[in-house]
């Protein structure tokens, strides 16, 4: 993920507050400097009691600002000039005791005064909340939440579970990758705000007995790539993911699946309430006509079990053919001929586009070359015909159909 350098170029200043998220915010300082981001730290005083400056420098590559004294700056103003260097202030951990103080616009140390002196059209307020259940549920606290919401802040999290008090619930800083992984959203383009988008992905897996099953080489990446800059870009996410290895993107409401036939009873009644329908999945053609109750086994005369197999539905060409049909966009993966496979399958499933994709050279692949086709042109995606990584293709797909999406119903 961070090979992408997602945050290639961002100024961030990440403030520290005092609560025992701190230990978590030296592993997020690596994840931020690792995508490409610049990092300045600044600590609270109580920060200082959980994590110690030497380790936030050590880590960011650059002096820690830990008081609104600090005369290392030419004009003794450093709650001025770090947070007209940002391109976001992140407070993580932001507890209770500081996000208080935020929303009361207090300005007695040097991190609270950066973030009220900050220039809130260029920099942007970012609070990860990190504290105790009673304390996150406390309606002091909401009301300070809603009240920093409504002064334009950003809020991550927070994320629920084990707390360090030992109870459990909501109110745990979200991990260092959860928080990259927000931020790098942050920063996406909202083109797809408030959009539904539905989307397959993954093979599926049609059993033949209990232990054995058809099924092929998908690994669900690109699929999976598309829902999370989908997400990114403000969308609605529903991903329905035959048998894959990969964890949910942030964000997306995510149904598993194993076979064609629940793939199609899954997405069938969900399209009506999408505006978009994205078909990545690897479905099988075929399922074996019977499933056999028990493992089928070797009958000592060298005779190989035969089977019968019969069609499964076709998912994207039911949802095209719907009344009302989503927005759809279909997947080629082909071994040959793509435009001539990708242009005939457009008029086949009755798409507006189809994405085609060379099969063997995708699947389970980290990279990918896309060729975009509709009935009138093919682009080839990256443009100039070589290949990408698939997150970024799928930001690129996002920004392609964003620009082709219809107004909103
Ligand atoms: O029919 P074919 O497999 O060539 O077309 C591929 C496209 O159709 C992909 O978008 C795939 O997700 C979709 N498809 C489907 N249901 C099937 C077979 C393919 O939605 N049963």
């Amino acid at each position: 993920m961070s090979e992408r350098a997602d945050l290639q170029g961002r100024h961030i200043v990440l403030g520290l507050s005092g609560g025992i998220a701190c230990y978590k915010s030296a592993e997020l300082v690596r994840l931020l400097t690792k995508a490409g981001a610049t990092v300045q730290v600044v600590m609270t005083e109580a920060a200082e009691a959980f994590i110690t400056p030497v380790t936030m420098q050590a880590l960011s590559g650059r002096k820690v600002y830990t008081s609104q004294w600090d005369a290392r700056e030419a004009n003794n103003m450093p709650h001025i000039n770090l947070g007209r260097e940002a391109d976001a202030i992140v407070v993580a951990p932001a507890s209770a005791d500081f996000i208080a103080k935020l929303a009361q616009g207090r300005a007695d140390e040097l991190l609270s005064l950066m973030c009220l002196a900050r220039p809130r059209e260029a920099c942007p307020l970012i609070v990860v909340p990190a504290m105790n259940r009673e304390m996150w549920s406390h309606p002091a606290t909401q009301r300070n939440v809603a009240q920093l919401v409504s002064d334009g802040a950003s809020v991550f999290g927070p994320g629920s579970g084990d707390q360090a008090c030992g109870e459990v619930g909501d109110g745990r800083m979200l991990e260092p990758e959860e928080i990259l992984a927000d931020l790098i959203a942050f920063f996406q383009p909202k083109q797809l705000q408030g959009r539904r988008l539905l989307i397959t992905a993954g093979p599926t897996f049609e059993p033949i007995d209990p232990v054995r099953g058809i099924t092929n080489h998908s690994s669900g990446k690109m699929g999976f790539a598309i829902a999370r800059a989908a997400a990114e870009r403000g969308a609605q996410v529903t991903l329905v993911a035959g048998p894959v290895h990969l964890s949910t993107p942030r964000g997306v409401q995510r149904i598993d699946v194993m076979t064609a036939q629940q793939m199609f009873d899954t997405v069938l009644p969900l399209a009506a309430q999408h505006e978009v329908f994205i078909a990545t999945a690897a479905v099988a053609d075929w399922r074996p006509a019977t499933l056999a109750e028990h493992k089928i086994k070797k009958d000592g005369k060298k005779l190989a079990p035969s089977f019968e197999l019969t069609e499964n539905p076709d998912i994207l060409a039911a949802v095209a053919s719907l009344a009302v049909p989503p927005y759809c966009v279909g997947f080629a993966a082909e071994s040959e001929h793509l435009l001539e496979h990708a242009r005939a399958k457009l008029q086949r499933k009755r798409v507006p586009l189809i994405v085609g994709n060379l099969g063997p050279a995708t699947f389970g692949k980290d990279d990918n070359a896309l060729l975009l086709v509709d009935a009138e042109h093919a682009r080839p995606l990256p443009a100039d015909g070589t290949s990408a990584d698939k997150l970024t293709l799928a930001r690129e797909l996002m920004a392609e159909l964003a620009r082709r999406l219809p107004a909103r119903r």
